[in-house]
């Protein structure tokens, strides 16, 4: 009958544009051997990065802290935070022996996109201004407070509290900072204003803030993690691996006038250095085009900087919400979506952001929801659409949780070799709204940890105010040492 053919002709489509979605996401599916073979490139280049100077796709960046506290911090410290959107500035009080009494006040400040990528000048002097404004809230203008300064990018280290900024990442392009000690600019930008005094102490990676924070709290933290708006790791190093910094050479030269038994106290107290990894950079040298897609290649020609980041590009934030609506755009334009509609709002760049991710992906929705976050982001879809959409981002989101978990298999089984183990418990300090908030990127994250690196027990401790309280502490370790 008539009827039957149509039921049919409907079915044939409908299996038709299943298959057509489906194998769009194929590309997004990554095989176990994948996987080892960007275990195995991450290997790679967290040692080719630990032996260069200059450049590597991985930096490999010392940070010149050389161990976890140990709980005898106390004091008051001022902690800056710039990472990604915001600007935090917060007070913290490390209390003796009460770890978990310590006390912490904050206020977040947005960055303006003008200031984000007008001039560093300008950047400078408007986290100098956030400062003041904090002081005046906290009533301690006078106070000259030791700061420690978060600082969540590539930064060439020589000592604690200086770092020349290699590059800038996740979407900031202020002029006139690569190449430049971000410490002096903010010293600069604060002289400038001349209403306050600090004492900048250290700067440091968000990565190195949030295991120093953690391990506060578990000596076995060794690692630090952010999967937020960008991805990278830190984790302690042996010393000795460190080729590039030829710490130890220099150090006995220049010591020689020292005893020996101090001298062997000294080295003992400096056998690890934490290191920032920036393995957001793995791939930029090519090893990952075989897996990068076109619409990954899409997202890296309109960032504002393309090459650059590769991993960070399929695995963070900044950049997920992108791939998906490229592959969105694709399939709508194939007339498998939206009726074929590519709407302006389709056409929008950074629309999808993570926290819409998280809700199209959480369970918990019924598709009716979906539609309706959908319909906020002004795409008007069916049912069906509802369900390809959030396919398309599982798919995205599972392939990048995948990629960080292989990335973390490389950096727990180094450690484990380091130290000639048959066998690895180790922590990770991590933080970051990829993490904390999306509904499976973490379980698939520790699950693929697991499988790539079976002779480690990786636990994952998400941090609180981390990459904060862990510059307060880095500061307080610094301020002991000098004591002492
Ligand atoms: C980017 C930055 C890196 C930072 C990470 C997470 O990858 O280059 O320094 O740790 O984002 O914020």
């Amino acid at each position: 009958s008539k009827g039957a053919a149509l039921v049919t002709a409907v079915a044939q489509r409908l299996a038709s544009r299943r298959h057509q979605v489906d194998e769009t996401l194929s590309s997004f599916r990554l095989s176990q051997e994948q996987l080892k073979l960007v275990k195995a490139r991450m290997r790679a280049g967290l040692e080719a990065g630990l032996k260069t100077k200059g450049h590597s796709a991985i930096k490999m960046l010392p940070s010149f802290v050389y161990h976890t506290p140990d709980g005898t911090e106390h004091g008051k410290y001022l902690a800056l935070d710039l990472g990604g959107t915001n600007f935090r500035a917060m007070l913290v009080n490390f209390r003796k022996g009460l770890q978990q009494n310590t006390r912490l006040y904050h206020k977040i400040y947005t960055i303006p996109l003008e200031i984000m990528q007008g001039t560093g000048e300008e950047l400078f002097d408007h986290l100098a201004q956030c400062v003041s404004d904090f002081l005046d809230y906290m009533g301690m203008k006078n106070a000259r407070l030791p700061a420690g300064f978060t600082f969540s990018f590539p930064c060439e280290q020589t000592a604690i509290d200086t770092g020349t900024l290699v590059s800038w990442t996740k979407g900031f392009k202020a002029t006139d900072c690569e190449g430049h000690d971000v410490v002096n600019m903010l010293r600069e930008a604060i002289k400038r204003r001349n209403d306050f005094e600090l004492d900048i102490a250290a700067v440091v990676n968000d990565t190195v803030g949030t295991m120093m924070s953690c391990a506060y709290e578990d000596p076995q933290c060794e690692i630090g993690m952010i999967a937020g708006t960008g991805t990278n790791v830190c984790y302690m190093e042996e010393v000795k691996n460190i080729e590039k910094t030829e710490q130890k050479k220099e150090k006995t030269d220049e010591d020689k006038g020292t005893p020996d038994e101090e001298q062997d106290k000294a080295d003992a107290e400096m056998l690890k250095m934490c290191i920032n990894t920036e393995w957001g950079g793995l791939g930029d040298d090519g090893s990952l085009d075989d897996i990068i897609t076109p619409y990954d290649t899409e997202v890296d020609q309109n960032s504002v900087n393309p090459g650059k980041q590769r991993f960070e590009k399929l695995t963070s934030g900044m950049y997920l919400g992108e791939v998906v609506r490229h592959v969105l755009l694709d399939l709508t334009r194939g007339s498998l979506l939206f009726r074929g509609h590519v709407t302006e709002a389709l056409k929008t760049r950074d629309i999808f952001q993570t926290k819409y991710l998280s809700q199209i992906e959480s369970d918990r929705l019924a598709l009716l929801q979906i539609r309706s976050i959908l319909q906020q982001l002004g795409l008007e879809g069916n049912c069906d659409d509802s369900i390809i959409v959030k396919e398309v981002c599982g798919a995205v989101s599972r392939r990048a949780a995948q990629l960080c978990g292989a990335g973390m298999a490389a950096v727990v089984d180094k450690i484990r070799e380091n130290r000639g183990l048959d066998h690895l418990d180790i922590t990770v300090g991590v933080d970051g709204a990829l993490y904390k908030l999306h509904p499976h990127f973490s379980g698939i994250l520790k699950e693929t940890a697991k499988v790539m690196a079976p002779q480690c027990n990786v636990t994952f401790l998400p941090s609180e105010e981390g990459s904060g309280k862990g510059a307060a502490l880095i500061t307080a370790v610094v301020r002991k040492m000098q004591e002492m």
